[in-house]
């Protein structure tokens, strides 16, 4: 909206990963502009997913930017690592770090876009100092760790107010939104003022992933 650019992200986490050259290839062809890997480390969250070898082979197999979602404890143990294996965003939950300016710091150091996710239940206040140094802030529209599940409603208003937040401060941050996203609520969360929008099940669930992201791309167009 207002000229902002809107990213497709879809996330590995829903895709065929025998196949994940494939798949990549797919979304692509589609219009995919972000490639969104979710890191899991059973322990802030209950799942396992990849780390730094996978991060590795995708960022030498496409051109998409890679956007490394760490859903880790002590992130900043972790971050410029994702940068040196090839992640352009690199994003760390603001339940899951003590230590948040020194591991945005150090992300942008490393030469990646540095982000700040919020779990549904934390509020957009607790980034009221932490905001300034992110490049983006993550607004996670279910609770982490799985794929598929329903998209959290009052997430809309959490963004629209995280949106007023910005741009009240003249801040360029950019907002992206993960979770439960699909071609019925894309168009409200871009109207909120999301801007980088994950979608995994949604594309990767659908018969023709490259389909699926053409038609979540158009969902955004605004009419008005
Ligand atoms: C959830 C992950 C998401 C997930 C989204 O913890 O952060 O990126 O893959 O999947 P969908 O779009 O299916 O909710
Ligand atoms: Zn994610």
């Amino acid at each position: 909206m207002n000229g902002r650019s809107i990213d497709i992200a879809p996330s590995i986490l829903s895709a065929d990963f025998s196949r994940l050259g494939q798949e990549i290839e797919a979304v692509t062809r589609g219009g995919a502009t972000v490639l969104h890997v979710d890191v899991m480390d059973g322990h802030f969250v209950p799942n396992l997913t990849v780390g730094l070898p996978v991060v590795k082979s995708l960022a030498g197999a496409t051109d998409l930017p890679i956007d490394a979602h760490l859903m880790i404890s002590e992130p900043g143990r972790y971050a410029q690592e994702f940068v040196a294996a090839g992640a352009r965003m690199v994003s760390v939950h603001v339940e899951a770090d003590a230590h948040l300016h020194r591991t945005l710091a150090s992300i942008k150091a490393a030469g990646a876009q540095a982000g700040v996710v919020l779990n549904p239940a934390t509020p957009i206040e607790s980034l009221s100092e932490a905001l300034q140094f992110a490049d983006y802030v993550l607004v996670m529209s279910v609770n982490p760790g799985f794929g598929g599940q329903k998209f959290i409603a009052t997430s809309v208003d959490k963004v629209r107010r995280l949106r007023r937040m910005i741009d009240e401060r003249q801040l360029d941050t950019r907002i992206e939104i993960d979770g439960g996203i699909d071609s019925n609520n894309i168009a409200a969360v871009v109207a909120a003022g999301a801007e980088i929008i994950v979608a995994g099940s949604a594309i990767f669930g659908a018969a023709d992933p490259e389909l699926a992201v053409r038609e979540l791309r158009e969902a955004t167009v605004q009419w008005v």
